[in-house]
């Protein structure tokens, strides 16, 4: 079993870091020979997409050019990151209510025709099926559903969208909401023990 554990968050004392290390050390109980696969985002500078990606991404690695052979070599990796993992757990904070743009950059190097989507005469397909994803996200405000800020989630919305899109349909989230504000700790606690829950549940 792989798990690929991914974060994107700016801070070294990050809510959402805390809980998806929480999610690894639990799953490596349950599964004890299990590999995981790190990739911070906040470590990793992430090329943004180019005109020489986009020419590579919609032709054959015997056609490339050797610019277009190293703007696409990023996206080959984290595909293949991808593509190996069975589960794979997401730390996404909210920023200016969606995602941060790290996490941004690592959807548009992972969204790549005929490797995790492709299109055919039915239109667009996900290539990648049968993993399961948890996003643990970390907001200040809450958004959840009925509540007066609710329109302004573009995050988990957007989220469960890209993801569906390339084939990511089993998806489970976890938010901690009212972060740097009263509550704060009984939304961590609670997320804790979702994805207690969750990672056992998984099983
Ligand atoms: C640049 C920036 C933008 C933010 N934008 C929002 C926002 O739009 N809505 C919100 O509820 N919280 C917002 N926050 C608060 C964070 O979502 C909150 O602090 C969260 O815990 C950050 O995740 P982290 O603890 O994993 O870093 C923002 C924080 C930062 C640093």
């Amino acid at each position: 079993m792989t798990l690929l554990h991914v974060d994107s968050s700016a801070r070294h004392t990050s809510v959402s870091r805390q809980l998806t290390s929480q999610f690894v050390e639990t799953w490596k109980k349950e599964n004890p020979s299990g590999e995981v696969i790190t990739r911070d985002l906040a470590a990793t500078h992430l090329p943004l997409i180019t005109d020489e990606w986009t020419q590579a991404s919609f032709s054959e690695p015997e056609q490339w050019t050797g610019a277009q052979k190293a703007a696409i070599a990023a996206s080959d990796e984290l595909v293949a990151e991808i593509l190996r993992a069975d589960t794979i757990v997401i730390g996404a904070p909210m920023y200016n209510f969606t995602i941060p743009a790290p996490l941004k950059g690592w959807i548009d190097q992972i969204v790549r025709s005929k490797k995790t989507f492709s299109y055919g005469p039915e239109g667009p397909k996900g290539l990648l099926a049968g993993k399961k994803v948890f996003v643990i996200t970390s907001r200040a405000g809450a958004y959840g559903p009925g509540s007066p800020f609710e329109k302004a989630d573009f995050q988990a919305p957007y989220l469960r969208f890209i993801l569906s899109f390339i084939g990511l349909t089993d998806v489970t989230f976890i938010h901690a909401e009212h972060q740097g504000r009263e509550g704060a700790e009984s939304a961590r606690q609670a997320a804790v023990a979702q994805i207690q829950q969750a990672v056992h549940g998984a099983h």
